[in-house]
């Protein structure tokens, strides 16, 4: 076959993907859990969204926005009192809705409100929903959706590239043919409309009798990514006696890099033998993910993305751009709709949404 007829058309340039003034609506990591005790409050920074961030009596976490609507003083300089949180500079304090409770000057508190955040604590870390309401659930590993499960923490380190482009090279079929020399390509299927999986099913030769006898074992993906939000991915690798699970929590830093914190998980396991296999197996998995990373660092950390020239073995990646683009997408620092001066979902930019989800439908096919 002619090596042009594999050429597929660049559709339209992303105004999201790999774009260091916008992200994706969704959860994003924050901070570890024990890195926030009972009664302790921090400063963050976060997609360029200056906030606060506080643990009540209750074990709680609250994060806010940064400024006391009175005068402006630094929240993080405050006290927390219970579960609610007093300002430094005049006192006034907020509950854990954010609302005003108390004004020393005044015998009543005025009717205003502290900008809070949606919030869950989850695999030992802290995540924040970037938007008023949360739409879908937090990422996890789909395997392991209805199984016991068990988490660490891995390492976190930070890269010179934007975080898209740390995720594609995931699914980057050319790059495992050529550099990795591995026969892999893969079906797509959209979970929900901010989480996107990549599999990869192993060839099955019909005609060898050791290979009927171990088809079992590979009726599953042996190689499968889920992306949410475009920012954070899990990874499943191996067959069904044993297999590695790894979420890559990745989030976009100033100077357009992409911070990582690598979580692993396994099935749960009873007993020793249990607790030894889970050991192996996180172990086993934390050394995958090192060597693909160390592969990887330096292409990634030097290339200009631009898909000029994309061919059909190119199809994952431009369907994971699709996929992007046809989510909502903030302004780094505001948290605003991009493109849209209104915040919110406004009929304006409800009309937006609607015109980008038709334009970056995905024509291409797993054929
Ligand atoms: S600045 Fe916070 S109470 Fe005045």
């Amino acid at each position: 076959m002619d090596a042009n007829s594999q050429q597929i058309k660049a559709t339209y340039k992303p105004k999201v993907f790999n774009n260091s003034e916008s992200f994706i609506e969704g959860w994003y990591w924050v901070i570890l859990s024990n890195d926030l005790g009972i009664g302790e409050i921090k400063p963050i920074t976060l997609l360029g969204r200056e906030l606060a961030i506080y643990r009540g009596q209750d074990k709680q976490v609250v994060i806010c926005d940064a400024y006391c609507p009175h005068m402006g003083a630094h929240l993080s300089e405050g006290i927390v009192e219970g579960n609610e949180l007093r300002c430094a500079f005049h006192h006034w304090k907020f509950n854990a809705d954010g609302i005003c409770v108390e004004i020393p000057c005044l015998e009543e508190p005025l009717s205003l409100k502290l900008k809070t955040w949606p919030t869950i604590e989850k695999y030992g870390i802290i995540w924040i929903w970037t938007g008023e309401i949360p739409r879908e659930s937090l990422p996890f590993v789909p395997e392991l959706e209805f199984q016991e499960w068990e988490s660490v923490l891995g390492s976190r380190f930070v890269m010179n590239c934007h975080p898209h482009i740390m995720m594609l090279n995931a699914i980057d079929t050319q790059y495992f043919q050529a550099v990795q020399t591995l026969d892999i390509g893969f079906e797509k299927q959209e979970l929900n409309p901010n989480a996107i999986i990549f599999s990869k099913y192993k060839r099955q030769n019909h005609d060898l009798l050791f290979k009927k006898i171990f088809r079992p074992l590979y009726k599953n993906p042996i190689y499968s990514i889920c992306y949410w939000y475009g920012s954070t991915f899990t990874l499943t690798v191996g067959t069904d006696l044993r297999r590695c699970y790894v979420m890559l929590a990745l989030r976009l830093i100033e100077g357009e890099r992409v911070e990582v914190q690598t979580i692993f998980f396994t099935k749960k396991r009873k007993g020793l033998h249990g607790w030894l296999f889970n050991h192996f197996m996180l172990w086993l998995s934390n050394s995958l993910v090192q060597e693909l990373i160390n592969d990887e660092r330096k292409i990634l950390q030097t290339m200009q993305f631009n898909l000029k020239t994309p061919i059909k073995v190119d199809q994952s990646i431009m369907q994971l751009i699709n996929h992007v683009e046809l989510q909502k997408p903030l302004t780094w620092k505001s948290w605003l709709l991009a493109r849209s001066p209104t915040v919110g979902r406004s009929p304006s930019s409800d009309t937006e949404i609607k015109e980008n989800q038709t334009k970056w439908r995905d024509e291409l096919t797993n054929d």
